[in-house]
């Protein structure tokens, strides 16, 4: 588990965008394709859910807030969690002119006591939960957190899988998140050449 921790902290300090994405790339195909992935995920919410404006949303992994300024600057309130301090400490920075969005410092499965939400936003942060156990419980977590739940992920394919990445399924994340309903999903979402299917469920 500290390995984790240490690799999370490692990957933080990595220089630009390159600390949330494949050392594969180069730093110029990681912004292009972070930029598409942005674009991507918006549209995605805007077809399928519908304007951010006036929601509480729960983001999940924020890493370097790339996502939260994003959404913050649609919605009513951001509350933003991960749990390596040095990418909070980046996402603060890069959000610095932006008044709602709360930070927590804290694993999803330490998280307790949560206000209401109405949506739960995540992108690429289940696929580095490996221990099953801990998986399941944040998935309970997100569950209990808002009617609906977003997720953009790695999922399994050809693609090389470093030692702290645990690729599943579509079918496998459709199943887990039931009693959820799955209510709209992009399949075919590529991004620097990886599959990062988009998946929306509704309680
Ligand atoms: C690949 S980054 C993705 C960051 C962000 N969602 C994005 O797409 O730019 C994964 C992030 O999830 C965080 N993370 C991984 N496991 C976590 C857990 N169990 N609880 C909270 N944060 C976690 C890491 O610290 C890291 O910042």
């Amino acid at each position: 588990m500290n390995e984790i921790f240490r690799e999370w902290t490692r990957r933080a300090r990595r220089k630009g965008i390159t600390a949330v994405m494949s050392v594969r790339h180069s730093d110029e195909e990681n912004l292009s394709a972070s930029e598409k992935m942005k674009l991507d995920v918006l549209n995605f919410l805007g077809r399928n859910y519908g304007s951010l404006e006036g929601k509480r949303i729960l983001e999940l992994g924020c890493g370097i807030g790339r996502f939260t300024r994003e959404l913050a600057l649609r919605a009513s309130n951001v509350t933003a969690v991960d749990m390596t301090l040095g990418m909070l400490e980046r996402a603060k920075d890069y959000t610095a002119d932006i008044t709602n969005i709360t930070y927590i410092n804290s694993r999803i499965t330490d998280l307790d006591a949560l206000p209401e939400f109405d949506i739960v936003f995540e992108t690429i942060t289940l696929l580095h939960i490996l221990d099953e156990k801990e998986y399941r419980k944040s998935l309970e977590i997100m569950k209990s957190a808002a009617p609906y739940i977003f997720i953009c992920e790695h999922m399994a394919d050809s693609a090389p899988v470093s030692p702290y990445s645990k690729l599943r399924t579509f079918e496998q994340y459709e199943q887990d998140f039931k009693p959820f309903k799955l209510i709209a999903y992009d399949k075919n979402h590529y991004c620097a050449g990886d599959w990062f299917p988009m998946m929306l469920f509704k309680k």
